[in-house]
C-alpha cells in the first residue's frame, strides 16, 4: 500500500484561528506530542510574522528531531531568510514558500501580473532551495485559479527545486469531484510532476475539507496539510483525525497507510483543545464527547451483543481509555500512578507529587474520580507551571441581598504575598476587580464561558475566560469544584499569559 505522508499545521494555520494564540512552551509541548503522534512533518510557525514565532520555531527545531520541521514564508527573499534562521537547526527542515495564484487575488490584492507572479515563484523557490534541499510551494487559492496557470506555476517551481507542491483550497471553496478531477489534472499536464510530491490543503468554509482532502489522495496526492480537531483560518483546516480513521479503517477502499499511531489521537486531541481554549464539539467525529456514546436502547442493546453492530472504531484504537475503574478517596498513589499511565501521562516526580495531592483533596469532596477529572487536574497543574501570579487563596460573599464582595492573596514571582479587595455587580465580578487591583494590566474581557467536567452536583467546573490587551487575545482556563475559584484561577492565567507574551516582546 502507498504511504500518504502527514503534515500537521496545527501550530501554524491552526493557530491563526481567531482566539487560539499559544505561548512558546504551549507550541512546544504540542510539537512533542505531535512527534509521539507520527506525523510526518510539523509546519512550526510562520517565522516573519513575529519574533515569538521564530522563536517557537527554532526551539521546536532543537527539542523534536523526530519530523520534518517546516517553516512558512511569503514569497518574499527576507521572508525566506528568516524561515531558514529558525528551521536551520532542524534534524529535517524544510521551508515552505506560498504567493497567491488566483486572478481574483492577482487583480484585488497583489495588483500583479501572471507573468510577474510565475517569475517571483521560480526566483523564491530558487532562493529557498539554496539554504535546503527540502522546499514546499503553495500556489494561494489554486481551486479557484486557471488549472492551466497552475500547472505553469508547479512547472516552474518544481524546475527551480521545489520537491513538494501543495494545492491548497484556501477559501474552501472546492467540491470533492472538482477538487479531485483538478489533482488528476496537475498529475496528467505538469510535466515534471514526478520529481515532486503532490500535497493538499484544504479549508473548511463549506464544511468539505475532509472529503476534499480524501477524494484528492484517491486521485494521487500523497500528503496531506491538515489540524487537531481541524482548528484553522475561519472555519479550519481539514481534520487530521478525521482523514487519518477514515483511511485506517476503510484502507480495504483507500488502500493507503499513514505513519500514525492512532492510539495518542486522544490525548492529542484534548490536549489542543486545553491549550487553545477551543471546546470540541460533542458530536465531533472521532473525539467528541458523543462520539462513542450509544443512546438509543437498541443500539446498546447491539453494542452489548457485538459492538461492530454500531461501532465502526473501537474507541481504545483511537486512545480512548476503556476505563471500569474509578478512583476514591482511599486509592492510593500505586492506583494513581497506573491510571495517569493508562491516560498517556507520565510525569516526573514533583509533578506526580502535586497532582496526586490535588487528586486527594478532589476525592475528599468527590465520591467517584472520574478520568476526565483526573485529566482536568493534570492541565490545571500544568497551568500554575511557570506563572507570573498564583492565586493563593479567594473569598467571596454574595446573595440577593447586600453587595458582592471579593478578597484575594496573589503570590509574585519573589514569593511576596498580595492581598486586595474589591466589590462587584456579582462574584466574579468581584473578583476579577480585585485582582485587577493587583496586577493592574489593562485588559477587556470578551469570553467567559463555564462547564461542568463530568455530571452530578460534585462536579469540576472549568472556566474559559479570553480577554483582550492591544488587540491581542489572550485565553486563560481554570478548574475547581468551586466556580468562583475556577473563575479567578482562569483569570489569572489568561493575565499571566499576557504579561508572559509581553515579556517575550519587549
Ligand atoms: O490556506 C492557504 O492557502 C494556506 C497557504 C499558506 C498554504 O494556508
Ligand atoms: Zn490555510
Amino acid at each position: 500500500m502507498d504511504r500518504v505522508t502527514v503534515f500537521d499545521t496545527t501550530l501554524r494555520d491552526g493557530e491563526q484561528a481567531a482566539g487560539g494564540s499559544l505561548n512558546i512552551q504551549e507550541k512546544l509541548g504540542i510539537a512533542r506530542q505531535l512527534e509521539k503522534l507520527g506525523v510526518d512533518i510539523i509546519e512550526a510557525g510562520f517565522p516573519a510574522s513575529s519574533p515569538g514565532d521564530s522563536e517557537a520555531v527554532s526551539l521546536i527545531t532543537q527539542e523534536v528531531r523526530k519530523p520534518v520541521i517546516c517553516a512558512l514564508a511569503r514569497a518574499h527573499p527576507d521572508d525566506i531568510d528568516r524561515a531558514w534562521e529558525a528551521v536551520e537547526k532542524a534534524e529535517h527542515p524544510r521551508i515552505h514558500v506560498f504567493l497567491s495564484a488566483s486572478d481574483v487575488h492577482l487583480v484585488y490584492q497583489l495588483k500583479k501580473s501572471r507573468d510577474e507572479i510565475l517569475q517571483m515563484s521560480h526566483e523564491m523557490v530558487a532562493r529557498a532551495k539554496r539554504y535546503t534541499d527540502d522546499v514546499e510551494f503553495s500556489p494561494m487559492d489554486a481551486s479557484r485559479a486557471e488549472p492551466a496557470y497552475i500547472y505553469q506555476i508547479l512547472e516552474a517551481v518544481i524546475t527551480a527545486g521545489a520537491t513538494t507542491v501543495n494545492i491548497p483550497d484556501t477559501v474552501g471553496y472546492a467540491t470533492p469531484s472538482e477538487f479531485g478531477n483538478f489533482i488528476e489534472g496537475i498529475i496528467r499536464n505538469v510535466p515534471n510532476i514526478g520529481r515532486a510530491v503532490v500535497s493538499v490543503h484544504c479549508h473548511n468554509d463549506l464544511g468539505l475539507a475532509v472529503a476534499n482532502s480524501l477524494e484528492a489522495v484517491r486521485r494521487g496526492a500523497r500528503q496531506v496539510e491538515c489540524t487537531i480537531n481541524g482548528i484553522g483560518e475561519r472555519a479550519g483546516n481539514a481534520s487530521l483525525e478525521e482523514i487519518v480513521m477514515a483511511i485506517t479503517t476503510r484502507s480495504d477502499f483507500f488502500n493507503l497507510t499513514t505513519n500514525i499511531d492512532t492510539t495518542q489521537i486522544y490525548k492529542t486531541s484534548r490536549l489542543v483543545s486545553e491549550l487553545t481554549g477551543f471546546s470540541i464539539q460533542p458530536n465531533k467525529a472521532i473525539v467528541g464527547a458523543n462520539a462513542f456514546r450509544h443512546e438509543s436502547g437498541i443500539h446498546q442493546d447491539g453494542v452489548i451483543k457485538m459492538p461492530i453492530t454500531y461501532e465502526i472504531i473501537d474507541p481504545r484504537t483511537v486512545g480512548i481509555p476503556a476505563s471500569s475503574l474509578v478512583l476514591g478517596k482511599l486509592s492510593g498513589r500505586h492506583a494513581f500512578k497506573e491510571r495517569l499511565a493508562e491516560l498517556g501521562y507520565s510525569l516526573n516526580e514533583a509533578d506526580f507529587n502535586r497532582v496526586f495531592r490535588a487528586f486527594k483533596e478532589l476525592a475528599e469532596k468527590k465520591k467517584e474520580v472520574a478520568d476526565r477529572d483526573i485529566e482536568s487536574l493534570v492541565a490545571e497543574e500544568q497551568r500554575t507551571i511557570s506563572e507570573v501570579y498564583h492565586l493563593d487563596r479567594i473569598q467571596v460573599s454574595c446573595g440577593d441581598r447586600g453587595i458582592p464582595t471579593a478578597s484575594v492573596v496573589l503570590i509574585d514571582t519573589d514569593s511576596q504575598a498580595l492581598a486586595d479587595a474589591a466589590l462587584g455587580a456579582g462574584p466574579v465580578d468581584a473578583a476579577f476587580k480585585a485582582i485587577d487591583k493587583i496586577v493592574k494590566v489593562s485588559n477587556t474581557l470578551t469570553e467567559f464561558s463555564i462547564k461542568s467536567i463530568t455530571e452530578g452536583i460534585d462536579a469540576i467546573g472549568e472556566v474559559l475566560v479570553r480577554i483582550e490587551s492591544e488587540n491581542i487575545t489572550y485565553t486563560g482556563r481554570g478548574a475547581d469544584t468551586d466556580i468562583i475559584v475556577a473563575s479567578a484561577k482562569a483569570y489569572v492565567n489568561a493575565l499571566n499569559r499576557l504579561l508572559t507574551a509581553k515579556k517575550v516582546t519587549s
